[in-house]
């Protein structure tokens, strides 16, 4: 044992050192590239690098499958280490404008929110009022960590009935929002070095909880000239040994971009040939204005989010759910219970209401899809383009006049005419000359707020 303890110690120092060679490298090359004006990350680089790599495994008899999520780990640790010679972009989040907006309303300066997304309509009453009667019941326990069977049940008929599916109770999660239905799915299913499909212009807290598992975000982008299509030539590009996951959202927060049938056929297939997982985050799929279509339509390893937030205007109670195998279900609950033992039980009574009332909600998907066509349509008169949404509760606009970005625009808008939106850079660093307009507003609000706009673009 001594004799192996010691060979096991030598080569783990030399990989120690050449490891530190390596990081040594890695900053001459970041001062080559700036010279020569190129980009930080090199992804030809790095596939001619993994083939090497895979030869390398296959000729000594070694999986492969470490040792290229080790390389990835060493690219993340580069890429890291060189991102600081290069000029830092600016990064604006939703989060950030609404703390700015708050502030100056403590200082009394009225502010119009348009940077949340956040239904103004709050819940349906009848939520408020079973929210209250769980209380006065004694429902103020824990629970099971993946939610009551009850609520269960009901986002089983929901789901069943809208998409034609056959899910069952053991198949679903009760979580703390949408959000940390995602947090949750990504921490569960990664390793430290696996790589995720990214879709820009995408919810910033994918990328954010990607890294927090160790993973890295692979980032693809569409394009407003596109009409924000998905290039399924590029998605399919950006596939290796390491991708083990891609992440939808549709209809997409900010760009309003559904992902249509044979798109979803597609990525579908394209998951189950390459082994790989798909979170499709659905939490506006009630805002669709076509019959919205989900990945729980088509055969692949997938795990589907959505949450009570947007639909029943519930964001501040915080539930969400998750629904996968029963496999993969039990292994996100164990990592719920860890972490929050369970959602409050009277929150997920007031969910069960919540699921009574679609009819209500129905009147208020009705009233954003109003507010969404009164903004487009003033829209068209400001110096800017942008997509008529297929569905959720935001507009995309890119500012036409190079001379100004998203960024500035934003600024100027909060301080100068109090109306608070969010720089495009928060979706991804391409989209610096864009702003994301939430319609949680009052039509009346919203087309006050276009005419601030208007006078600052003038
Ligand atoms: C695309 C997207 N996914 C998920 C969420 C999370 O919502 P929640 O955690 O309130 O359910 C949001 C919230 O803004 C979102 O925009």
């Amino acid at each position: 044992l001594n004799s192996l303890r010691q060979e096991f110690e030598r080569l783990t120092l030399e990989i120690i050192g050449l490891a530190g060679k390596r990081t040594n490298l890695v900053e001459e090359i970041a001062v080559e590239k700036i010279q020569r004006g190129l980009t930080l990350v090199n992804r030809e680089v790095e596939r001619n690098l993994r083939i090497k790599v895979v030869e390398q495994c296959v000729k000594n008899d070694q999986n492969p499958e470490f040792a290229l999520r080790l390389v990835n780990q060493l690219i993340m640790e580069s890429i890291s280490k060189q991102e600081s010679h290069f000029e830092k972009q600016e990064f604006v989040s939703a989060y950030d404008i609404f703390v700015k907006a708050n502030n100056m309303e403590r200082e009394g300066r009225e502010v119009i929110h348009l940077e949340v997304g956040e239904p103004d309509f709050g819940p349906p009453v009848a939520v408020a009022e079973s929210l209250t009667k769980a209380v006065v019941k004694g429902h103020g326990g824990y629970t099971q960590s993946s939610g009551i069977l009850a609520l269960r049940q009901k986002i089983v008929e929901y789901v069943n009935q809208k998409h034609d599916q056959n899910i069952t109770a053991d198949q679903v999660i009760i979580t703390v929002g949408g959000r940390f239905a995602i947090y949750l799915s990504l921490v569960t299913s990664l390793r430290p070095g696996d790589e995720v499909i990214v879709i820009d212009p995408s919810y910033p807290a994918y990328s954010d909880c990607i890294k927090q598992a160790g993973g890295r975000p692979v980032h693809i982008t569409t394009q407003l000239a596109d009409k924000w299509n998905l290039n399924l030539n590029q998605l399919e590009e950006s596939i290796n040994q390491t991708t083990k996951m891609i992440i939808l959202n549709s209809p997409n927060s900010p760009s309003g971009k559904t992902l249509d049938d044979s798109t979803l056929e597609k990525i579908a297939e394209l998951s189950l040939e390459n082994d790989i997982r798909i979170v499709s985050d659905e939490v506006y799929s009630e805002f669709s204005l076509e019959p919205h279509v989900s990945i729980l339509q088509f055969p692949c390893n997938q795990i589907y989010v959505n949450s009570f937030s947007k639909t029943f205007g519930m964001t501040g109670f915080r539930l969400g759910y998750a629904i996968s195998d029963a496999e993969t279900i039990q292994k996100i609950t164990k990592l719920q219970n860890i972490s929050l033992t369970c959602v409050p039980e009277f929150i997920q009574y007031a969910g069960i209401t919540a699921l009574d009332c679609l009819n209500e909600a129905e009147g208020y998907v009705n009233e954003i899809k109003i507010r969404q066509a009164a903004v487009s349509k003033r829209l068209e008169s400001l110096p800017v383009s942008f997509y008529r949404p297929d569905g959720g509760f935001y507009l995309f606009p890119r500012l036409n006049n190079e001379t100004t970005n998203g960024s500035e625009f934003a600024e100027r808008l909060l301080m100068e005419r109090r109306i608070a939106v969010v720089p495009g850079t928060a979706y991804g660093k391409q989209f610096s000359q864009f702003f994301r307009i939430s319609v949680c507003q009052p039509v009346e609000r919203l087309m006050e707020s276009v005419n601030r706009m208007e006078e600052i673009l003038e």
